[in-house]
């Protein structure tokens, strides 16, 4: 969390930018949400569902809360998800609609309208239907941003099954808990994707996963993208493109209970495996359509949305995939990395495909600016008209620059907080209306009801700080922890009864505008990504040179924060190579155990760890360490030489 003197001169920004007349006269979201919420929220909610989604049996109960926290929304009404997201809008005449305007890393193209996209979802689904995929069934999709990701779960969805996306750069070991976890009986990946300007291989890590066999998955459907070799196993693996062509492009979508699990994404906990997050299908698409809608300011016809977040992520899941399709809108998909092969290569795509809706992240941002603001400048981003940031809080000399150098001073931005849980966004200024603020995602969106709590329960007032949490049920909430209800209810909902507790830490500022601050549990966030303190610590400790290790997340200009390691090694590796060997050795293990996004930044080999006198290991002190502060209170230190040696040992470059 940050620190009290930035919390101090964060709650005193004066800056407001209101949005411009002309972008009032065309905005989409209008004030009269905010009554129309407050005044009936339940209405609200039933209001959204009924004019944003195509129900096959229209619903007439809006919420049951008796099973709290295990909600079930519009439960007696029958949907499609995947019709919702297609056919409906080719059956109402907007088949010739771009839907996809995919540019691959090489620099290849390929545009799907939703007629075209219509019809490559129903051969998929017929594929997985030919594979034996039904209703209820588990699919792990481990793919890069290309358009059969996207068809992949969309087929998954409209047959009632249940996908499980894995981000590509996860390794063969989490792939398998993932597997195991859901009890998956398909996978569907492909041979590799672009990245950096080469092939990186993905079917390698599903053929680790499974090779022992002790799995449930019966097939793996492998989608060609990289041309690079696969080893094949008879009986077990298809080629997407071979079975796709001998399918028929007819399929009708079955209507099933809104309350049907669409997918399970993991996401890192305090302790323990990433828990399985479900969401449902009703409820989450009416969130993902209705914020995707409002907050961006969506005007199907005429925008070009892109949101960089890969599908992997939950952002991918709602602002890629299920939002923007449920809505018509046209969008731009992008294979790979910012910088390939040149460091001006999203505000190239910016310009070419005349993006007018931008969302990313602050770490993506701040990336940028350190690159130098020349590079977006040769660039023509005129049709720019909004901005979003997502995923970890953006400092306000980032979103300064964003609005200046990106979006010429003209562009409203969007700071949405929102989790895998909350499964859309929940805290955001809704553009048009609200008057922006650097720094803070101000206020809750029409129909979420949220608030700042002390960590007894009682609301903090303005110009204080605690834990946020959400009051009153949503339709795009989590439904549970796949296989762990018992987790469920108590990660979320038993520190405040029935309010959601969301983890984070919050200030309320004097106009009541949420500043978010960060982790208040032993999750980081690194790039906008969550990872666990205790799932790197295990990685490290598995490894046979490691005695113990502590893990945090350090304070970093571009990332949010980074991974720090401090490891003492059993004392008959001490002497078997050097620090930089051994800090080297552990850095490519944990990214084949986790995947490289938990990498560690700096990993410090040291010979003790500060504990208290119970035992436990003094974070705080490894963090102001790692962040160079001066050192707080060490008296319920057991040893306070422990932070001298370590301090020492980091002066004289104990990392790599
Ligand atoms: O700490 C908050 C941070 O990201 C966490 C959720 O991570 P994840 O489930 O991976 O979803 C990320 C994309 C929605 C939150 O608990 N976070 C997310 N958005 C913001 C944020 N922190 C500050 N400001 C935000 N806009």
């Amino acid at each position: 969390m940050a620190d009290n003197t930035t919390i101090d001169s964060l709650l005193h920004e004066e800056r407001r930018f209101p949005p411009s007349d002309e972008f009032v006269a065309h905005r989409v979201a209008t004030p009269e949400l905010y009554e129309q919420a407050r005044a009936d929220r339940l209405g609200f909610w039933a209001e959204q569902a009924k004019t944003l989604l195509h129900w096959h049996t229209p619903f007439t109960e809006v919420l049951d809360w008796s099973n709290a926290p295990f909600a079930r929304w519009f439960g007696d009404g029958r949907i499609n998800v995947s019709y919702n997201c297609l056919d409906r809008h080719v059956l109402e005449g907007r088949g010739d609609r771009v839907a996809l305007l995919f540019e691959g890393e090489p620099g290849d193209e390929r545009s799907l309208t939703y007629a075209e996209l219509t019809a490559e979802v129903k051969k998929a689904a017929n594929m997985l239907a030919t594979l034996g995929v039904t209703e209820g069934d588990r699919v792990v999709i481990y793919m890069p941003q290309i358009p059969e990701a996207i068809i992949a779960m969309l087929a998954v969805a409209r047959l009632g099954a249940i996908h499980s996306v894995v981000f590509g750069g996860f390794s063969a070991e989490s792939l398998r808990a993932r597997i195991d976890d859901a009890d998956a009986k398909l996978v569907i990946t492909a041979d590799g994707g672009y990245r950096k300007g080469k092939v990186f291989p993905l079917k390698p890590a599903v053929d680790e996963a499974i090779a022992d066999g002790g799995t449930a998955v019966k097939n793996v459907v492998v989608v060609k993208r990289g041309g690079n070799d696969v080893t094949w196993v008879d009986g077990r693996d298809v080629w997407w493109e071979e079975e796709i062509a001998t399918m028929s492009d007819e399929h009708t979508a079955e209507a099933f209970d809104p309350e049907n699990p669409l997918f399970i994404l993991y996401t890192s906990g305090t302790t323990g495996n990433p828990k399985g997050i479900i969401h449902s299908s009703g409820g989450y698409l009416t969130g993902a359509a209705y914020t995707h809608k409002n907050v961006f300011d969506l005007k199907p016809e005429t925008d070009v949305y892109w949101c960089t977040a890969d599908v992997g992520w939950i952002t991918g899941h709602s602002y890629v995939v299920y939002g923007p399709l449920a809505n018509g809108a046209t969008q731009v998909i992008y294979e790979g990395t910012p910088d390939a092969p040149q460091p001006g290569r999203w505000w190239d795509i910016i310009e070419k495909y005349g993006v007018t809706i931008f969302y990313t992240a602050p770490t993506a941002i701040r990336g940028f600016m350190k690159a130098g603001r020349e590079i977006p400048q040769a660039r023509d981003l005129s049709s720019l008209r909004l901005l979003g940031t997502v995923g970890e809080p953006i400092n306000p000399e980032a979103w300064m620059w964003y609005r200046e150098v990106i979006g010429g001073n003209r562009c409203p931005i969007v700071d949405t907080w929102w989790q895998t849980e909350t499964g859309a966004i929940m805290v955001s200024a809704l553009p048009g209306i609200t008057h922006t603020k650097p720094g803070s995602a101000q206020v809750p969106l029409p129909g979420i009801s949220i608030d700042v709590l002390s960590e007894d329960g009682v609301h903090v007032g303005a110009e204080a700080g605690g834990l946020l949490v959400v009051t009153e049920p949503w339709p795009s909430m989590l439904r549970g922890i796949w296989g762990d209800p018992d987790r469920f209810v108590e990660t979320y909902w038993a520190k405040f009864g029935d309010k959601y507790f969301a983890g984070d830490g919050a200030h309320l500022d004097a106009d009541g505008d949420v500043w978010l601050l960060g982790r208040v549990d032993d999750v980081m966030n690194v790039s906008g990504h969550r990872l666990s303190t205790m799932e790197i610590e295990s990685a490290l400790v598995a490894h046979e040179m490691t005695a113990e290790a502590a893990v945090i997340g350090a304070d970093d200009d571009t990332t949010g924060q980074a991974v720090v390691a401090f490891v003492i090694l059993k004392a008959r590796h001490q002497k078997d190579m050097s620090e930089e060997e051994a800090a080297a050795e552990l850095r490519s293990w944990v990214s084949k155990q986790i995947g490289a996004i938990a990498r560690p930044r700096d990993i410090h080999i040291v010979n003790e760890l500060p504990k208290t006198r119970s035992g436990k290991i003094m974070r705080r002190l490894l963090r102001d360490i790692a962040e160079g502060r001066a050192l707080g209170d060490t008296t319920t230190l057991t040893d306070t030489n422990v932070i001298d040696v370590i301090s020492q040992a980091m002066l004289s470059g104990g990392d790599d």
